[in-house]
Parts: structure tokens; sequence; C-alpha cells
């Protein structure tokens, strides 16, 4: 059953699990997550990233991700991860995405703010719920176990508390995807989360709070945010690795028994996910 991301958050804050949004990049990623989330009896955020057009268009995705949705026994939110520009979020909007998320946050605040709010009156009046991000999550540069010495002061990309919540009161926005430590692929090393300030962010905003970057953050780190503040983890790179893995090694000479198997390694991989992060209490 389709359901918003706000009914998934509602249950997941007062019960203290995050849910995995896996990332999906065509049919069978997304026929997966949903199979595997069925298999558990749990709730899923089905995420198509903006940047992965190149495999399937927005609309594409959409009509998949419906199409897997619509028929499942547990409740699957539709959610437009990384819009990169208005336009396209607002036309995820029209398109039927039960949520959304616009990236602003590589911009200056205002800028942000603007694109965020613009974002948020438009989703709202159709029903559609927002993302944003503020502090910055990039790829790479973060402090992690091999280089904390060298990096160890440097805090300026983490959220910070008070800009976050003037951000939340400008804004309307219905989520946060907060800067604590992780970045986008892999690491060198385990990244360094600061839960003090997840605490504290988790404390002073009254809306769910996201963690991107989930792949490779260590099993630890992702548990403790998953019961610490975090209602949301997006996970993608973990998802390709494990079906590489799973292929790793044979000599196949059958394409189509190769992606069975490659398959069958990302459904272990978001098994593993959503016990970790206790998603439904699974
Ligand atoms: P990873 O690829 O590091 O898991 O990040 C996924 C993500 O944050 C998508 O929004």
């Amino acid at each position: 059953m389709l359901v918003t991301t706000k009914e998934m958050f509602e249950k997941s804050r007062k019960e203290g699990y995050a849910i995995v949004a896996p990332d999906f990049w065509d049919s069978n990623s997304c026929k997966v997550y949903v199979e595997t989330a069925e298999e558990l009896g749990v709730p899923v955020i089905l995420s198509f990233a903006q940047a992965h057009s190149e495999m399937l268009s927005v609309e594409e995705a959409l009509a998949l991700a419906k199409f897997y949705g619509e028929k499942a026994s547990v409740p699957v939110a539709i959610h437009l991860d990384h819009g990169l520009d208005v336009e396209t979020v607002k036309k995820a909007v029209d398109l039927g995405y039960t949520s959304v998320m616009i990236d602003a946050s590589s911009q200056p605040y205002e800028v942000n703010v603007a694109r965020t709010k613009e974002v948020c009156d438009y989703a709202h009046a159709h029903g559609v719920v927002v993302e944003a991000e503020l502090g910055h999550v990039g790829s790479g540069d973060v402090i992690t176990s091999e280089n904390k010495e060298a990096l160890t002061d440097d805090k300026s990309i983490y959220t910070e508390v008070e800009m976050a919540k003037q951000f939340v009161e400008e804004t309307g926005v219905d989520s946060l995807a907060v800067s604590i430590g992780t970045s986008h692929g892999l690491y060198k090393g385990t990244p360094v989360i600061d839960f003090d300030r997840l605490h504290e962010l988790r404390d002073a905003l009254p809306i769910p709070l996201v963690l991107h970057g989930g792949s490779g953050s260590g099993d630890d780190n992702l548990e403790r945010c998953a019961t610490e503040g975090i209602s949301k983890i997006n996970v993608f790179t973990d998802f390709t690795i494990a079906a590489l893995d799973a292929i790793k090694g044979e000599e196949y000479i059958n394409l189509y028994k190769m992606i069975l198997d490659a398959d069958a390694g990302i459904k272990e991989k978001l098994k593993y996910y959503f016990r970790l992060f206790h998603t439904g209490k699974a």
C-alpha cells in the first residue's frame, strides 16, 4: 500500500527506529526492495535519485515504484531523492511522488531557504511532503578512523542547531537531512559520527531527521543513529557492492542467472539493514 513518509515517521519516531530508504536504479532493484520489505513485514521508502536519470527517467521510476508499491502488503512511500532543481521537484509532485527532496545544501543558506520554501509551498498544496538538507553531506572529506588526528577540529560541515531551527521555521519543511559525519559513497576507515550534535538536533527540532550516506558507515554508528534520533537512513552504494559481491568469482555464461544472483545479494543486504535499524522493530 502507498503511504506518505509522514505517516511512517510518526510511528518510527514514537517507537525509536529508522526506516531504510534504499535507492533503486532499475526495475529489479525496485522489485527486490519491495519483496524484501514484504518478507520481513516492514515499511520501506523507495527512493529514486534524480542523478540516476540516465538509468531511469523520473517518470519511469515512479511508474515502477507505483506498480510494486501499490500491490505491496506493507507501507511503501515513493520518494524523489536529491531533487537538484525546483522545476524537476515540482514535476515529481505533479507526477505523483508521495515525498520529495529538494537538495540545495551546497548553496548559500538564503538560497537553500528560498528553494526549499518554494518547493514546500507547492508540494504541501498537493498533499506531498518535503525533505531538505542543511549542512552539506558531500562525497569524501569527513573525519574517519583513518584521518582522525588531521581533521578532528573541523566541524564546519556539520549542521548547526540554531541555523537548523531557523531553517525549519522559515521553510516549513517536513523532514531534514543533517550532516553529522557521514558522506556519500565509500570511506577510508569508519566515519566518526558526532552523536552529541545528533542529540542536540533531535531535541531542538520538531521534525524527523534523515541521515544520508549510510553505506560503509559502520554498524555501531548506524544502529545508534537509528535508535538515537534519525528516522530515515539513505543507502545506495552498499546495495551495488552487495550485488557485485554476490557474483564475484563466478564464470557466468548465463546473464539471467547472474542477475538473479546479484538480486539475491541485494536482498540479503537490505534485510541486514532493516534489522540493524530496528525498522518496524524487525
Ligand atoms: P550511500 O551511497 O553512501 O549509501 O548514500 C546514499 C544516499 O545518501 C542517497 O541519498
